[in-house]
């Protein structure tokens, strides 16, 4: 690790990304997740963490891919928390309910290129190209959505909408209706993957979900002590993203303060976040870090063979923690 001034004249750059090094996926499959990142993330996280705190847990991601004696995950989004306690009830018998998947998946007539193709899907590729998954499965997918819709406590369904919906999205409207088109994806063996992963993951640690609350209200419920460790990975202040809608300057500086009094208290966090993107700086976070540690992370990366590809998003990690000791 150096320090380097690509960024600003403190922050340092991790050097030794491999992307080799292969990070779990989790079978939320969610936006903004921090699947690609882990493997960067994961080497700057403390050793030996006690309970593990994943405040903004979204997909999971950051959990599934640590080390730690217990996990607390919280997210304010009670339908990615129902969607957590629905695969944990189902990691006692994940094949079981793999099964009972492909068994709706026939039922509605989807696609299941896990277990190959059809002459009509084949035909649909030579018309359409790309989009042959969503000409497939759109009346579907409808009937679908129609369906968990009119009884929202099915969540095999809810988990099926995530599965078929666009870029794997879940998104609701003001009247509560789940409202995603279809997307361009099916179920394919990495779901399978993620979901067997997933249980694994669950049936060997312990893990307590929270009731999917506010971040700080969240964390003020905790019995934190030295040794555990809090990763947040809160919506970004400057991306756009269904999540961000209700993420404003408001929510950044109540997060910031919420972080210096656990400094004050001795305990370790790392929190993720954007700095600038798209010509945009996110200044309430440029001036509240400096006082922290500030490691660059690669998020875009760039080709061998074209060095002149501009990054148009700088990430970076946070930490009130140094060598395993607080600054
Ligand atoms: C960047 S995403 C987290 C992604 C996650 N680390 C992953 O790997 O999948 C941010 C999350 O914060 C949640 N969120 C938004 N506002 C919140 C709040 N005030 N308190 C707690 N969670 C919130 C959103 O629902 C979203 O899931």
């Amino acid at each position: 690790m150096m320090q380097t001034s690509l960024f600003s004249a403190e922050i340092y750059e991790v050097t030794d990304i491999s992307n080799k090094i292969k990070s779990i996926r989790s079978p939320l499959f969610y936006v903004g997740d921090k699947y690609k990142l882990m493997p960067q993330l994961k080497k700057l996280f403390p050793e030996n963490i006690n309970t593990y705190y994943d405040v903004f847990c979204g997909g999971g991601s950051a959990s599934i891919n640590v080390k730690a004696n217990k996990f607390i995950m919280n997210d304010m989004d009670d339908k990615i928390m129902g969607l957590h306690k629905h695969l944990q009830k189902s990691s006692e018998n994940i094949h079981g309910f793999i099964q009972k998947m492909y068994r709706l998946i026939e039922d509605y007539d989807l696609s299941l290129s896990e277990k190959g193709t059809n002459a009509k899907i084949e035909e649909l590729k030579k018309i359409y190209g790309k989009t042959y998954f969503s000409k497939y499965n759109k009346k579907s997918y409808l009937k679908l959505r129609n369906d968990y819709n009119k009884n929202q406590s099915n969540i095999d369904l809810l988990y099926l909408l995530l599965i078929y919906g666009f870029n794997h999205m879940i998104r609701f409207n003001s009247q509560g209706k789940f409202n995603l088109p279809v997307g361009n994806v099916d179920w394919n063996k990495n779901v399978t993957k993620a979901l067997e992963n997933y249980s694994f993951w669950y049936n060997n640690n312990d893990i307590i979900l929270s009731s999917g609350l506010d971040f700080e209200t969240f964390v003020e419920s905790q019995n934190i002590k030295p040794g555990d460790f809090l990763y947040f990975d809160p919506p970004y202040l400057i991306a756009f993203s269904d999540y961000n809608k209700f993420w404003k300057d408001e929510e950044e500086h109540r997060l910031y303060t919420l972080l210096d009094r656990l400094s004050d208290n001795g305990i370790y966090w790392g929190l993720s976040n954007m700095i600038s993107h798209k010509g945009k700086t996110n200044n309430i976070l440029l001036n509240w870090s400096q006082k922290y540690n500030k490691y660059r992370i690669e998020s875009n990366y760039i080709s061998r063979f074209d060095n002149t590809i501009k990054r148009s998003s700088k990430e970076i990690y946070v930490t009130n923690y140094l060598n395993g000791g607080l600054v």
